[in-house]
């Protein structure tokens, strides 16, 4: 007789809330494999194409599905269950990753996960490290900003919240106005560090824990324009220095608030997650900031800051572990608000 002692628990993890189709494995908590791709195609509209983006998880999902199983050595009948995102996210977009979810659940008859993408982003912190508690997580994404504070791995509140634009949404809708590609992050990060933040803008004021990004972009729009009626080549001349001078004021204010409820939640702990925790200056001033108060720091890799399946998977394996799984009717959430654990 063939007994299988401790068999492992395999879970497929599926991200497509927006523009990344990404397939993921993960085994009793560890990341075997991580495949994403990025759809280039929403650069020259300036942000994301829904219909576009649909259409392109549908090209590749299979795919890199296949690859994914290919690449671990394992076969289908190996995977235990799937995790999804269900959202918030792009409906369009979501609505492929989990018809997709559903119909290997289906033909494998194996259980159904679903994950809230937000949640998974600050979860994303614990894989491949075990966290001290209390610990403050910001999430910092192109649609979120959050302050999440948890007691423990599973149990969180969320203490606060952008109350208009998300943080990655300031970092894109500045430099679309400096003539930045889409997602403007990742290149604004890059011409900052060849500038000085010379040029003063506003920090919102917002009571509690709270955030507030569209007035920045307000400001940066009337200075570019009073600048520009002096000067019409004032953006090329001053380029790197205004990337500096936005990304610092965006990081400042997330710090200024991280900071408050850090000390008055007694965190032992910070963590970042979500794409723009991918930031240089935000990683190194949020490290001075714990290394001054001795709290401990959690980044996440860079493939683990932005949408990736690693991050679903892994939630998925923690909700395996509590058989928290989902019918196969549940429908894709656009709006799927983060408000304590799920
Ligand atoms: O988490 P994510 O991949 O997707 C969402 O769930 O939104 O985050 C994408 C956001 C974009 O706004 C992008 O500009 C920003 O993350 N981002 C960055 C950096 N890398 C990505 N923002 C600032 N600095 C970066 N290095
Ligand atoms: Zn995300």
């Amino acid at each position: 007789m063939n007994v299988v002692l401790n068999p492992k628990i395999t879970i497929l993890g599926i991200e497509t809330s927006c523009d990344d189709t990404s397939i993921a494995i993960v085994q009793d908590g560890a990341v075997l494999v991580n495949l994403i791709t990025s759809q280039w195609i929403h650069k020259k509209y300036g942000g994301v194409v829904p219909e576009y983006a649909s259409r392109f998880h549908v090209e590749s999902i299979i795919e890199l599905y296949e690859m994914a199983i290919q690449k671990v050595g394992l076969r289908p009948e190996d995977i235990n269950a799937v995790a999804v995102t269900r959202g918030p996210g792009l409906l369009g977009s979501l609505m492929v990753g989990l018809s997709f979810a559903k119909s290997v659940c289906l033909s494998l008859n194996i259980p159904l996960i679903e994950i809230n993408h937000l949640h998974a982003h600050a979860t994303s912190l614990f894989i491949d490290q075990k966290a001290n508690y209390p610990l403050l997580c910001l999430t910092v994404s192109g649609g979120h900003t959050q302050l999440l504070f948890f007691k423990d791995e599973s149990e969180f509140d969320v203490i606060g919240q952008t109350l208009d634009d998300a943080a990655g949404e300031a970092f894109d809708k500045t430099g679309k106005l400096l003539g930045l590609k889409y997602p403007a992050g990742p290149e604004m990060d890059k011409l900052a560090k060849q500038g000085i933040p010379k040029f003063k803008f506003p920090m919102a004021q917002v009571p509690k824990y709270n955030y507030r990004f569209s007035g920045l972009k307000t400001a940066v729009l009337y200075f570019l324009q009073d600048q520009q009626r002096m000067d019409p080549l004032f953006i090329e001349r001053n380029l790197t220095d205004l990337c500096a001078s936005i990304q610092h004021v965006i990081v400042k204010m997330l710090l200024q608030k991280l900071n408050i409820a850090a000390i008055d939640y007694k965190a032992r702990s910070i963590g970042i997650a979500g794409g723009v925790s991918a930031n240089s200056e935000l990683r190194a001033n949020i490290s001075e900031l714990c290394d001054k108060n001795n709290w401990n720091i959690y980044l996440p890799s860079i493939s683990y800051c932005t949408d990736n399946a690693a991050m679903i998977a892994y939630l998925g394996y923690l909700k395996y572990l509590k058989k928290d799984f989902a019918d196969l009717s549940i429908t894709a959430l656009a709006r799927y608000p983060l408000t304590q654990t799920q």
